[in-house]
């Protein structure tokens, strides 16, 4: 943009990778979202990423008791000793992993532990495998750290998770990081044993790091028992797990997040959070410590948070298998439905518009039908659309009604 400056035209020039870097589509529609509702337009919103609960009260309380002692100074970088020494307990008695304080960094959130992972690991030009469909930062994080990436196409017939031929396949002189996230935003996938057992050698015996995202851990359904790629002992020093606050314990604006990894790496990962943003709030370091101790303790609360997701999961599944067209894996985790909405495409909407890809359908079920989805081309997976179930059983059944008659009327 040519901006002027006195007499002299002066050239905005911000950094030339950024142009390929995709802007958000789930943040371009939550906008949209924000003003059709302004404008008095009841749109059902299955956008989120968020639960829709409350921090419970007493990890509130937790928070305003830091504050009211005055505990509001910069911390250590590595996050104060109260949360990492949580953190340790919660990966020996949760998840069975032998860590010690050594192991562990807290972060403003999940999203700084491993973008701070990439920082740490990258050097320019390595390469990073992404299976698809992918949480929509992570391309991002990779560019924004220099290096360079390749996507991993995982197909609905393996419920979308990365099989060891796709993996091996894949690895190259530059191949340094695999980045696997599950439960998985956007389809729900998880790993079982035996998922994560087949990956084992190919990561070992390509000295592949593994940023293991485990931050759906505590959404998990069927009576499954989450698995941690960390578990595996023989690779255990190849992985870097990602976990935190926000999704478990509904504090997605509480921003802690934390890796747990070798101690090598955390100290890397101390050197890039130290100069980019230095502690995490101390105040929301207070409140997780005091979350993660208490499910220590007891679990129930969020073993109802769990139960409640899980109903609307089976509701969200069954009804959008009552709508003709549309194909839909069963999510065991997360709060995402990820059905595959291709053979709408090339069809006219009743205003004369041609849906040609997951955008044009999105946009359509949003402005003709009141009801907002994710394109999927926003996880790198133009044939489908995400659709969140973190909303009352009320707000999904009228979603599901909007989707299924707005599907309906294309011809
Ligand atoms: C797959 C995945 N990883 C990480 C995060 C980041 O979580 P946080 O809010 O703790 O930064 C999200 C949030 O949407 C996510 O979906």
């Amino acid at each position: 943009m040519n901006q002027s400056c006195g007499n002299e035209p002066f050239q905005i020039l911000v950094r030339s990778d950024l142009v390929k870097i995709a802007p958000s589509l789930t943040l371009v529609l939550k906008d949209k979202v924000e003003r059709m509702r302004k404008q008095g337009k009841n749109v059902v919103s299955f956008t989120v990423g968020e639960p829709d609960f409350d921090t419970p009260t007493a990890i509130k309380q937790a928070g305003i008791r830091a504050i009211e002692q005055n505990f509001t100074r910069y911390t250590s970088g590595l996050g104060i000793l109260e949360l990492r020494e949580a953190i340790v307990q919660k990966l020996k008695q949760e998840n069975g992993l032998d860590y010690g304080i050594p192991n562990i960094i807290v972060s403003s959130g999940g999203k700084q532990a491993i973008s701070s992972a990439i920082y740490a690991l990258i050097n320019p030009g390595d390469e990073v495998l992404i299976p698809t469909p992918y949480w929509l930062s992570y391309p991002a994080m990779v560019i924004l750290a220099g290096g360079t990436y390749k996507f991993l196409e995982t197909k609905p017939e393996d419920n979308y998770r990365l099989t060891p031929e796709l993996l091996e396949k894949n690895i190259g002189p530059k191949t340094k990081l695999l980045l696997l996230n599950y439960p998985s935003n956007p389809t729900g996938a998880v790993y079982h044993r035996e998922h994560l057992a087949a990956l084992v050698p190919i990561i070992k015996k390509h000295k592949l790091f593994v940023i293991s995202d485990e931050i759906y851990e505590k959404l998990i359904y069927d009576n499954l028992k989450f698995v941690s790629l960390s578990e595996f002992s023989e690779i255990k020093r190849q992985i870097i797990l990602i976990n935190g606050v926000s999704k478990s314990f509904a504090m997605t604006g509480w921003r802690i997040g934390y890796a747990a990894a070798d101690p090598q790496i955390i100290d890397a990962m101390d050197k890039v959070q130290s100069h980019l943003t230095g502690n995490s709030c101390s105040i929301s370091q207070k409140a997780a410590a005091y979350a993660l101790q208490a499910n220590l303790k007891d679990p129930s609360d969020l073993k109802k948070m769990q139960a409640r997701f899980e109903q609307r999961r089976n509701l969200g599944y069954e009804l959008i298998h009552q709508i003709p067209g549309l194909s839909c894996e069963r999510p065991q985790g997360a709060f995402y439905l990820f059905p595959k909405a291709d053979a709408f495409y090339r069809k006219t909407t009743p205003s004369g518009k041609i849906i040609l890809n997951s955008v044009d359908l999105a946009t359509y079920l949003l402005e003709e039908c009141l009801v907002s989805v994710v394109p999927g081309a926003d996880f790198g997976n133009d044939a489908n659309f995400r659709i969140s179930f973190a909303t009352s059983e009320a707000e999904i059944e009228e979603g599901m009604k909007r989707i299924k008659e707005g599907l309906l009327k294309l011809k």
